[in-house]
């Protein structure tokens, strides 16, 4: 049973469809203007509405362009004996949902136009709730991701400055045990991202190079301080252990996840492109170019410093010593590279 409003100002016509309809089930009202009608829709809320076109004070289009308005969910049948076919196209298009033409001989034909308009109402009705409940699902996953892409970018953050530190930590251990070593790790990871950047590396090499550069002498905890710290020439054994730091180094850091190679950098930062390096003796580009790089910055960086049995070279030589040895100890991309870096220095 559905409750419908007829507003008619025809009182026969009005009486016949308010007893046909009241018949089949229905829970009838009326109005015999579109003014009244209105005011009776705002107060009862019907289901459906049943409008004549022609009437004072207030007409079906008046009644039509409301409805359309405030509730475009409730059907609206115009039901008219005076209307022409442009004025029918004209309420459908205002939002009508059908049209009947006076005299309703047969009433059957309004009583299955009545049940075909709540059945599409109840459509709609149903299709809005699904879209509805779809909106609300989405909307409600879309704020579980950005919660959950909140909570993981903190726990990234948390990873990083806990990686930081640890990277901080095991630079600070090279240094107690190897004083010379003090600000030489910043400069050679400084050098090495230059050189990076010239040859147009990415930001994962470039972080790759910089945490090498800080980490590369890493080794040398495992290495004897009398032996660090010798002035006078090594021993084969002396030397041998020394050497030993760039393994010692690898061995060290292989199980911290950093993104990138690091730790096969820090193991083959001494390696030289002509295959006289250590430990493996690699040569050219089986050497890992985050390598290559370390080891022009790190040799350029070892140069200019000074030590206690020497003063560092001017930069202009240590630089020369480097471009010597493009092909055979250095990549000569990397010496390329690192000449770019040094003309823009100074420039
Ligand atoms: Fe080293």
């Amino acid at each position: 049973m559905a409750k419908i409003l007829c507003i008619d100002d025809e009182p026969l016509m009005r009486l016949t469809t308010c007893d046909f309809l009241s018949d089949i089930g229905h829970e009838v009202l009326d109005a015999d203007t579109g003014g009244l009608g209105l005011e009776m829709f705002r107060l009862h809320r019907p289901d459906i509405v049943l409008s004549d076109l022609r009437m004072p004070g207030g007409d079906g289009f008046l009644v039509v362009a409301h409805l359309a308005e405030e509730s475009p969910d409730t059907p609206v049948l115009i039901i008219s004996g005076t209307g022409t076919v442009e004025e029918a196209v004209k309420t459908m298009r205002m939002g009508a949902w059908d049209y009947l033409t006076k005299p309703l001989s047969d009433m059957l034909l309004l009583g299955t136009t009545v049940d075909k308009l709540l059945a599409k109402a109840r459509d709609r009705k149903n299709s809005r709730q699904y879209q509805q409940g779809l909106e609300s699902r989405n909307q409600e996953l879309e704020s579980e991701i950005v919660s959950w892409s909140r909570r993981h970018q903190d726990t990234v953050q948390r990873l990083e400055t806990a990686l930081q530190t640890s990277i901080n930590s095991l630079n600070l251990a090279v240094k107690e045990k190897d004083p010379y070593t003090a600000g030489h790790n910043e400069r050679v990871a400084r050098v090495a991202v230059d050189i990076g950047q010239a040859m147009g590396l990415g930001k994962d090499e470039l972080d790759t190079l910089l945490i090498a550069g800080l980490l590369h002498d890493i080794g040398k905890i495992g290495v004897h301080e009398a032996i660090l710290n010798k002035r006078s020439s090594l021993s084969a054994s002396e030397f041998e252990q020394i050497k030993s730091h760039a393994i010692g180094g690898h061995r060290i850091l292989e199980n911290i996840p950093f993104d990138g190679p690091v730790a096969e950098a820090v193991r083959q930062h001494h390696e030289r492109f002509d295959g006289t390096g250590y430990p493996e003796a690699l040569s050219g580009e089986s050497i890992l170019l985050e390598a290559r790089i370390l080891a022009v910055a790190d040799v350029y960086e070892a140069l200019t410093s000074n030590r206690p049995y020497r003063p560092g070279l001017a930069p202009a030589d240590a630089a020369a010593h480097v471009l010597e040895r493009s092909g055979t100890h250095f990549c000569p991309r990397c010496v390329d590279a690192f000449a770019r870096v040094l003309s823009l220095q100074n420039t």
